[in-house]
């Protein structure tokens, strides 16, 4: 049996499917993150990816205008924010729903990890000399006949596998992804197109990426990407914190003991929001106060924060939860343990929230901000309301923001949308339309 830091009216509103804001009893207890990633490691990813970004604009056309940089905006949209009810402080998007190549944060780690292998296959097999080389030999013939001798394999709700499958395929990999019964056909179609291998399975995504894993020990020339014990793709996306600090600055926005950041992250299974969460406190240190947003039938990394780190985590259907929400990103039963350790210490909180409130959400940012995400993304809109709740103000009270709440900044970030086909997001739209009703 998991021991486990929930109190007994938070597993009511679990139980009953009603959403709420969580306060993490451990967030700045050091003790309760055993496996304090180094920080040092954010560094050398963020070079790595500086390395690399000629190579990756010489395979993906769209990355001509940014050198090779895979990065999405920060934006503040008026509308929204008088439209918002939320604790004073400003509200920005940062939009990772348009990153380039793959439309969604997985962008970030995803493609990062096979890079790191692409690398290390390169320098191993003398195709360059040293991390000083021309990086653009990674695209030519010989290292495609290299690359084509081994198999990346992935188990993924849909975004992840559509990074990888598509960075794969690009620089000549064999690829395969197992996707989980929550993938989405248009995602598997487009996979389909470029090359990849796509295994369709009938169940949840635990079990795509343990059959992925069996693949793997199965063959010498596979690469498993574990995106549930994967420190290459926390780091991945960890670089993102870097990136935003230098756009917070361009916005004029500072962030210290007055001005504090509040940042909502859509989490699955924890890479993404884990891998953003560690950068932002490297960072900004106890000044980013990061919330994850999870559906109400897939609260995994809440329970998973909620559990002492040496036990074994907990999965949603103890509860009697099913896993089944649009937000099929989020569709995730057990969170990765890997992560929660390495934040267990980070996480301010998490919330839950029903579809329909994400529709509503998803409906907001048509509306007011003319920005299409698809349902995972759209959860992070409902953060800085949740501040606003008796729980929020206790938060605020606790770590001395109240009064420095009108110099806040809110970020939502969302996480995907761009290659969501127009039909698709017409019935998004369509759903949303009857939940605001
Ligand atoms: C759109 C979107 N947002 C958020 C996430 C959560 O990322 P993670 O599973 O790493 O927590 C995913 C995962 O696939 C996703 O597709």
């Amino acid at each position: 049996m998991s021991r486990s830091y929930l109190g007994d009216d938070c597993l009511q509103y679990l139980k009953q499917r009603q959403s709420f804001l969580w306060l993490n009893p451990n967030y700045q207890n050091r003790s309760s993150a055993p496996l304090k990633p180094d920080e040092s490691r954010l560094y050398e990813a963020s070079e790595r990816l500086l390395r690399l970004a000629p190579l990756l604009k010489t395979l993906f056309g769209e990355l001509e205008s940014s050198g090779g940089i895979i990065e999405s905006t920060l934006t503040y949209i008026k509308a929204l924010n008088q439209a918002i009810d939320s604790p004073p402080g400003d509200l920005f998007l940062k939009n990772d729903h348009q990153l380039p190549v793959a439309g969604s944060i997985k962008a970030r780690g995803g493609i990062y990890e096979v890079l790191c292998f692409a690398e290390r296959l390169a320098l191993e097999n003398g195709i360059i000399e040293n991390i000083d080389d021309d990086y653009n030999k990674l695209a030519d013939s010989h290292a495609r006949e290299l690359f084509s001798r081994y198999r990346i394999i992935v188990g993924s709700t849909g975004n992840l596998g559509l990074s990888i499958g598509l960075i794969s395929s690009a620089l000549g990999f064999s690829v395969t992804v197992h996707m989980s019964v929550d993938a989405k056909e248009w995602k598997k179609q487009r996979l389909r197109e470029n090359g990849v291998n796509v295994v369709e399975h009938a169940n949840e995504y635990s079990n795509a990426v343990a059959a992925g894993r069996e693949q793997a020990s199965r063959d010498p020339f596979a690469y498993f990407i574990d995106d549930e014990n994967s420190p290459l793709l926390f780091m991945g996306y960890a670089v993102a914190a870097l990136r935003l600090k230098n756009q917070l600055e361009e916005a004029g926005r500072k962030v210290d003991e007055q001005h504090p950041l509040f940042v909502y992250l859509p989490a699955g299974v924890g890479g993404a929001p884990g891998g953003i969460t560690f950068g932002l406190k490297a960072i900004f240190g106890a000044n980013a106060h990061c919330f994850w947003a999870e559906p109400v039938e897939s609260p995994c990394c809440l329970m998973g924060l909620a559990t002492a780190a040496s036990d074994s985590l907990p999965s949603v259907s103890q509860l009697q939860l099913t896993n089944r929400t649009d937000a099929d990103g989020l569709a995730v039963g057990c969170a990765s343990h890997w992560v929660c350790n390495a934040v267990r210490d980070g996480v301010s909180g998490v919330y839950t929230a029903t579809d329909d409130e994400l529709y509503q959400k998803l409906k907001q940012l048509h509306d007011l901000a003319q920005t299409d995400v698809e349902p995972s993304a759209a959860i992070s809109l409902l953060g800085p309301k949740l501040l606003s709740s008796p729980t929020g103000v206790r938060y605020c009270d606790e770590h001395q923001l109240s009064e420095y709440m009108s110099n806040a900044t809110h970020i939502a970030w969302l996480t995907g949308g761009a290659l969501v086909p127009d039909d698709e997001y017409s019935n998004y739209l369509s759903l949303a339309e009857k939940f605001t009703k």
